[in-house]
């Protein structure tokens, strides 16, 4: 039985799959489509929301060295990612290319994390993105009645009906087709960034040197410390509980960590793009390396302008401006913040059901799922199914807890990722790879301890449900995916059925 767990898929059968007529996605995106996809997924609710919570809760400060730490461990990911996605140009991301090199269960269990990581994650965003706009409305004397509004630390039974009704204009959105979604992003994006920038070249005429003062603040013990709020390594080694310090700066690097969830999310986009070999690792690279910088001066900025210990933690970085008097700054970056959201929510949604549609062809999910639409060649049943279920789960659900989740997801992604990497040099050598991993084994290896220790310093609740997740996965895969596999089956794309 083993045997069948970890066949392999493999590369050329995954590249000629993608060439039946009926199973074939648009092949329109560039380089510069794919950097401006991922700054779009990449700059999100991580910068604009989780800033001020770490600052002000972990990190002070250093709450900068926080996301270098994370931006680190996400490069090295990200050039094991770019040796995939150019070597394995198919949609479907960490799921294809841990079917082609550790076997189908790995590939399974990669596929059932990455819905859930993309799932919550548009899920959070949206929730997110539906706060900004009622701060908005707020401002021009609008209230919206509480059982409509955010769920979050709301007592009331409701539901948020903006941020469902985002995820559904988005879902219609992306079933009309990739290169209308590209064009929305485009300007969306600009927008997003021109806040972004206006954060930091603003920001840093109002830097006092004195909130830097200490950058790293002095550790604090924290009461509660077996419960399993803690982070994993705490009860590990049973440490006392505390905030700040360098163990603060990890730990908000766990956090932040979220602000960087989308770079992969430009590999699940190969199989659309023109040139993938080429323009996959420029998409990938490019765009995380933007996003650290822009992130790095942000926290920098406004962690000068203002004291850690008074930043807001719902809207850190348009406070920060309206407590040193500038409220139409302020105005203005919610504005963007709102505007820029959407993108994050759109492109986390089409990763999603880029996944579920390579898991659907390949048989693990009912091949239904992958019939793509006969006139916008978009996988229509996927994208509408999944956007209904999230708009619900996004409606009725405080989600800020379940943040934590998608960075396990995501995380445990990196490992897979890093791990293939290994095994298909070891196993197809000679497969021809457009861009390679450097210093390897030293990057992969480097790569799983940087995401393993990010992941044990998440709070060990978020490991019991990750857990729980997990184990629902197994029990779909025994119970469908195992038969129904077209590998198990035999029934492999001929070179005659293609385009
Ligand atoms: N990186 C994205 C964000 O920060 C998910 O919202």
């Amino acid at each position: 039985m083993s045997s069948t767990l970890f066949r392999t898929k493999k590369v050329e059968q995954s590249i000629l799959d993608t060439e039946e007529p009926e199973h074939a996605l648009k092949k329109s995106l560039s380089a510069l489509d794919l950097t401006v996809f991922g700054v779009g997924v990449i700059i999100g609710t991580g910068i604009f929301v989780l800033t001020g919570t770490v600052a002000k809760n972990n990190a002070g400060p250093a709450t900068a060295l926080a996301f270098v730490a994370a931006g680190v461990a996400c490069a090295l990911a990200a050039l094991c990612y770019a040796e995939f996605a150019s070597t394995v140009p198919v949609a479907g991301s960490a799921y294809t290319f841990s079917y082609a090199s550790l076997g189908e269960l790995p590939a399974w269990i990669i596929g059932w994390d990455l819905v859930l990581e993309f799932a919550l994650g548009t899920a959070v965003v949206a929730v997110g993105w539906s706060g900004y706009i009622q701060s908005l409305m707020d401002n021009a004397g609008w209230a919206m009645p509480a059982a409509l509004g955010s769920r979050e630390g709301s007592d009331v039974f409701g539901f948020d009906i903006l941020a469902a009704a985002l995820v559904l204009v988005l879902t219609g959105i992306l079933v009309l087709g990739m290169k209308l979604s590209a064009r929305i992003t485009s300007i969306v994006v600009a927008i997003k960034v021109t806040v972004v920038l206006v954060v930091i070249i603003a920001g840093a005429f109002l830097i006092k040197g004195e909130n830097y003062d200490p950058f790293i603040p002095k550790e604090q013990p924290v009461e509660a410390g077996a419960s399993l709020d803690s982070p994993l390594i705490q009860l590990m080694f049973g440490w006392a509980p505390s905030n700040f310090g360098v163990m603060g700066i990890f730990t908000a690097a766990s956090v932040v960590f979220f602000a960087f969830i989308g770079f992969d999310v430009v590999a699940t986009a190969a199989e659309e793009t023109r040139n993938p070999q080429r323009d996959m690792p420029r998409g990938i690279l490019g765009s995380l390396f933007i996003c650290t910088a822009l992130y790095v001066a942000v926290s920098i900025v406004v962690t000068g302008m203002q004291h850690y210990s008074r930043l807001s933690v719902d809207a850190p970085l348009a406070d920060a401006f309206k407590a040193t008097g500038h409220p139409w700054y302020a105005g203005f970056i919610s504005f963007g913040a709102a505007v820029g959201l959407t993108t994050v929510c759109m492109i986390l949604l089409l990763g999603q059901t880029r996944v579920f549609f390579a898991m659907s062809r390949d048989g693990l999910l009912p091949r239904f799922f992958s019939r793509v639409h006969p006139r916008f060649k978009t996988p229509h049943r996927p994208t509408i199914l999944l956007g209904v279920v999230i708009a619900i789960l996004a409606g009725f659900t405080p989600l800020t807890e379940l943040a934590a989740l998608v960075n396990i997801g995501t995380l445990f992604a990196f490992v897979v990722v890093a791990i293939g990497v290994l095994v298909l040099r070891r196993t197809r050598p000679d497969l021809h790879r457009a861009f390679r991993t450097p210093w390897v084994p030293v990057i992969p290896i480097l790569s799983v301890c940087a995401s393993l220790w990010l992941m044990i310093n998440l709070p060990a609740e978020t490991w019991v449900r990750f857990g729980i997740w997990m184990a629902a996965g197994f029990f779909v895969y025994f119970l469908y995916g195992r038969t129904h596999s077209r590998l198990a089956k035999g029934e492999e794309t001929k070179p005659e059925q293609t385009l």
